[in-house]
């Protein structure tokens, strides 16, 4: 039987990067009963993770900055696609007063640390594990949060440690964060959006 479509929860993904987390949600979520991802928006008009939506099929709409900020334009964008939750996976901007406000509880974010540390403004792709590799740390690792109006926190939902094998390099360590990322993300997000988190 076909899934009743209102029932759908449908998922807008805010990207501005290579997009492989974005790839990995697209593909998780391509055929599930009640999940879709609806959307990809971006800042960056081609960057990655727009052109892995558009082979995915994926509608991508690309927002500049003035957009992003003027509530009516980028409000009639989400409110045209009944966006009901956003998947940040990789986006880089600070989410306007506006949007955080409307769509309180429905925002997550993935971050290559174990937050609080080595998060906030400016502790973004390679330089968060330049800074776990200088500082010595045995372990790093990722979060999955709520979004709220400064960066990187609003209340953690998921935390998975990864060690830092010896002599590891930053871009080593990336690597195989990234590989954990994609294996968790769209399945926290299900669980976060069917309201078992
Ligand atoms: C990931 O490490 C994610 O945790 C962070 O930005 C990076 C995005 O990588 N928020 P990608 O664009 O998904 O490859």
């Amino acid at each position: 039987m076909a899934t009743n479509d209102q029932k759908v929860i449908r998922l807008a993904i805010l990207a501005s990067g290579s997009g492989s987390n974005a790839e990995s949600l697209m593909g998780y979520f391509a055929k599930h009963p009640l999940i879709r991802i609806q959307l990809l928006i971006s800042d960056k008009p081609d960057c990655g993770a727009v052109q892995k939506a558009r082979a995915k099929q994926v509608p991508t709409a690309v927002l500049s900055l003035p957009e992003w900020n003027d509530e009516a334009t980028a409000a009639k964008l989400l409110k045209e696609n009944r966006i009901d939750g956003l998947l940040l996976a990789g986006f880089l901007r600070l989410l306007p007063e506006w949007l955080v406000r409307s769509y309180r509880g429905k925002i997550l974010n993935i971050h290559p640390s174990l937050l609080p540390a080595y998060g906030g403004k400016g502790m973004y792709g390679i330089r968060v594990h330049r800074a776990v590799v200088e500082a010595g740390e045995p372990y790093s690792g990722l979060s999955i949060h709520e979004v709220n109006e400064n960066f990187d926190e609003g209340r953690v939902i998921y935390q998975e440690k990864v060690d830092v094998p010896p002599g590891c390099t930053a871009e080593e360590l990336q690597a195989l964060i990234l590989k954990r990322e994609h294996m968790t993300y769209a399945l926290i997000a299900e669980s976060f959006f069917l309201g078992s988190i």
